[in-house]
C-alpha cells in the first residue's frame, strides 16, 4: 500500500483520489497553493503546500494539477528530494516492455500495448490507447479518448484534448496544444496549437486581462 499526499484539490486531485481509493492506498492529505485554503475534502485535510509539516515525511508527492507547466513549476517547489508515487488505475492494461516514470497518473481504463514510454508527471486520462513504440515527455497530457498510433511521440508538455487522434510516426512537439477531436497527420511545432480534421495550425488570442 502507498501512502500518498495529493498536490492540487480540483478536478484531477479528486480523480486521483478515486483511483487511490480504487487501489486501497493511503491519501495522507490534499496540499494546495495559496488562496485555495479549505475545509477537509472527503474526510481529508487539505494544508498550504507553503506550510506543509513532515506528519507524513514518508508519504509521497502526486502532482494532481490538471495545467502542464504548473506540474513543472511544484517539482521546482518541492524539490529535488521529494519523491513521488505513480498512479495507475487497476482498470488499466499494460503491456509488457511499458516502463512508466515517477509520478506519471494513469487515473482510469486504457490500453497500452508494447515499447512505450511514459513520462514523469504526465496525465493520461481514461480511454486513451497507446500503440507500440509510442513515447509521452514528461508533464504531457492526453485527455480522456486519446488515441495514439504506433511510434508516436509526444514531447515534453504537450497537451492533447479530449478525443484526439495522432496519426503513425507524428511528433507532437513540447508545450504545444491540440484541439479536442483533432486528427494530427503531421509534425505539430514546439509551442503551437492545432485543431481540426485534419489538424492545422491557429494563432490563439491572448487572454484578457491577463
Ligand atoms: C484548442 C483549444 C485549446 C483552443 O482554445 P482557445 O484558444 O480558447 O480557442 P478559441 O475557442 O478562441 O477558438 C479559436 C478558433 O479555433 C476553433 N477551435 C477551437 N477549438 C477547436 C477544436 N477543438 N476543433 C476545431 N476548431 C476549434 C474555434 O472555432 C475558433 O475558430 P474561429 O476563430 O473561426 O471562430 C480548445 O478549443 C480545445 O479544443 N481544448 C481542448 C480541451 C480538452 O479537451 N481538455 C481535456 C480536459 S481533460
Amino acid at each position: 500500500m502507498n501512502s500518498v499526499k495529493i498536490v492540487g484539490a480540483g478536478a484531477l486531485g479528486r480523480e486521483v483520489l478515486a483511483a487511490l481509493r480504487v487501489l486501497g492506498d493511503e491519501v495522507r492529505c490534499f496540499l494546495v497553493e495559496p488562496g485555495f485554503a479549505g475545509a477537509p475534502i472527503r474526510g481529508i485535510p487539505v494544508q498550504q503546500i507553503e506550510q506543509r509539516d513532515d506528519t507524513w515525511g514518508d508519504a509521497r508527492y502526486v502532482l494532481a494539477v490538471g495545467v502542464n507547466d504548473a506540474r513543472l513549476r511544484l517539482t521546482q517547489t518541492l524539490g529535488e528530494t521529494a519523491e513521488y508515487a505513480t498512479v495507475i488505475h487497476p482498470a488499466a492494461v499494460i503491456g509488457p516492455y511499458v516502463e512508466i516514470a515517477a509520478g506519471a497518473m494513469i487515473i482510469g481504463r486504457v490500453s497500452m500495448t508494447t515499447d512505450i514510454g511514459i513520462g514523469r508527471h504526465s496525465l493520461i486520462n481514461p480511454g486513451c490507447n497507446i500503440s507500440h513504440d509510442c513515447r509521452v515527455g514528461d508533464f504531457a497530457s492526453l485527455g480522456p479518448g486519446v488515441s495514439l498510433a504506433g511510434r508516436v511521440t509526444i514531447e515534453e508538455g504537450a497537451n492533447l484534448g479530449v478525443g484526439a487522434v495522432v496519426a503513425p510516426g507524428v511528433v507532437v512537439g513540447a508545450w504545444s496544444t491540440v484541439g479536442a477531436g483533432a486528427v494530427v497527420i503531421r509534425n505539430v511545432e514546439p509551442g503551437a496549437t492545432v485543431v481540426g480534421v485534419p489538424a492545422r495550425p491557429i494563432v490563439r488570442r491572448p487572454l484578457q486581462g491577463v
